[in-house]
């Protein structure tokens, strides 16, 4: 049995990556095991139900969200590699230790909707480099392919933890003991897919493209796509994206006309570049209709963007309609 912290040791030697970054991933990781055991729970650790606040997103925060929030940074400001934090549920970013080399930036608790119903949330975290000087919001506004390290923990039927250093895409299950073990895998997304997962009721809003893309995907096999599609839609992309990684598929978050100041509904910085990294570093894609979402140079902290990524048949298909 390879446990996480055998990985990350046989992995830094392997691939000379700074052991203060692999640090900062175990404190991410035991962060989520305490997460993981207060998900267990449910009612029984009082994590249900609604914290009766708001985030700067303009969403009414569950008290998961809070509680993931605060477990999060109260473990990561203990590492004195962490030089500041930046979170979906915090309006600015956190200061954590002047001479710390990374900048950690996470959504705590991914799919909240799904938090009172027992079905897959996930945390999702991403790690930057922090750049010389006093910390500041620019410090933290760098392009998705800056990541030094990414991934999600994924609290499904199993505990799951899937992340990259860009060497690849591993996998670890939680034991009985709250310990990761090493699932000696390599996910890799299939080229070709007949899946797709997008809210549907959303139609309406969606532009052109998009409209055009899932009409074809559902005509089936007589249409010019010339084969059935089945979708998903658990409503946390984090479940999404595993299911994604495991057996393919493409999922799209797109961008919605009701706001013309919002691209999208995820974030860049919490949810897009890491899974989308994840996502690229499994041989799959991901994009915003125009532009790979790890090009993008992010301008805010909470920053919106549409989401396109899976498969990459269906991705490169989806951004030749966006022309
Ligand atoms: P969060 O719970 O972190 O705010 O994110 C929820 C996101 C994402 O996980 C999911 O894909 C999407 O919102 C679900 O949106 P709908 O409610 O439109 O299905
Ligand atoms: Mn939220
Ligand atoms: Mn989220
Ligand atoms: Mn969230």
């Amino acid at each position: 049995m390879t446990d996480l912290a055998a990985f990350l040791q046989q992995h830094r030697e392997q691939h000379t990556i700074a052991a203060a970054l692999t640090d900062t991933v175990a404190t991410i990781a035991a962060a989520c095991t305490d997460i993981s055991a207060k998900v267990r729970l449910g009612a029984l650790s009082g994590v249900l139900g609604a914290a009766g606040t708001g985030n700067i997103q303009g969403e009414e925060q569950k008290k998961l969200d809070v509680i993931a929030n605060n477990i999060l940074i109260d473990k990561l400001k203990l590492n004195s590699a962490v030089a500041g934090l930046a979170s979906e549920e915090e309006d600015g970013f956190v200061a954590c230790h002047e001479d710390g080399r990374y900048l950690v930036l996470f959504d705590p608790l991914d799919g909240s909707s799904n938090i009172d119903v027992n079905i897959s949330i996930g945390t999702i975290f991403s790690v930057l480099e922090k750049p010389s000087g006093r910390l500041q919001t620019e410090h933290f506004l760098q392009a998705g392919k800056q990541q030094v390290a990414a991934g999600y923990v994924l609290y499904g039927p199993q505990t799951l933890l899937v992340l990259t250093f860009k060497h690849g895409v591993h996998l670890f299950t939680l034991n009985a003991d709250n310990v990761f073990v090493y699932q000696n895998t390599s996910p890799q997304i299939l080229e070709h897919t007949a899946e797709f997962a997008i809210n549907m009721s959303n139609q309406r809003h969606w532009e052109a493209p998009v409209q055009q893309y899932i009409a074809e995907l559902l005509a089936g096999e007589t249409g010019v796509r010339g084969k059935n599609y089945n979708m998903r839609w658990v409503a946390s992309m984090v479940a999404e994206v595993h299911r994604i990684l495991m057996r393919g598929g493409v999922f799209l978050y797109p961008k919605d006309a009701r706001d013309p100041n919002k691209p999208g509904k995820l974030r860049l910085m919490y949810e897009a570049n890491p899974l989308a990294l994840v996502v690229e570093q499994a041989g799959g894609a991901a994009h915003n209709g125009h532009q790979n979402m790890l090009d993008i140079q992010p301008t805010g902290l909470h920053q919106r963007v549409a989401v396109m990524l899976g498969s990459r048949a269906e991705t490169e298909y989806l951004q030749k309609l966006h022309g």
